[in-house]
């Protein structure tokens, strides 16, 4: 098995709460990810395919269809926008880095025509970051107010 890997970046947006949460409690939790008015950071996404190389390209996947797909699937969708408001596949979740990486993977998924969706790590700052393998795991979608804001109960 090969894994090839992928790699583009994106800056955003983002405010870190829970709608459940007191306003000293998601301060307490949250801290400065908290900040009313939201935060940015530039992101690096890292995705890795793997496969067996086809014998007459050499390739597990062509990487310039595999940007392509990413552009076009995430990158496009994300890149200077305010997740919590601006990108209609992450509403109502907590954009956190580990949630991230749960709904870049299932935007993936089914896009790629060669070769096995293995791993979705992102990057949020030099120092951290996170890895996931498509094992699964249910992440809370809350619902959306008018303005934008998550409110207190799941869907
Ligand atoms: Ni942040």
């Amino acid at each position: 098995m090969i894994f090839v890997t992928r790699k583009s970046t994106f800056s955003a947006s983002h405010r870190l709460y829970n709608p459940t949460y007191s306003d000293a409690k998601n301060q307490a939790v949250f801290d400065k990810c908290n900040n009313p008015n939201g935060h940015g950071h530039n992101y690096t996404l890292e995705v890795t395919v793997k496969g067996l190389p086809d014998p007459e390209t050499g390739y597990v996947i062509d990487l310039k269809l595999l940007k392509d797909i990413l552009d076009r699937e995430i990158i496009d969708k994300v890149d200077h926008k305010h997740l919590n408001y601006d990108v209609d596949f992450l509403r109502g979740i907590i954009p956190t880095v580990e949630n991230l990486c749960v709904k870049f993977w299932e935007a993936l998924k089914h896009a790629l025509p060669q070769g096995e969706l293995h791993n979705v790590r992102l990057f949020e700052s030099d120092q951290n970051f996170a890895d996931y393998y498509g094992a699964p795991v249910t992440i809370p979608v809350y619902a959306v107010a008018q303005n934008g804001e998550l409110v207190g109960e799941t869907l």
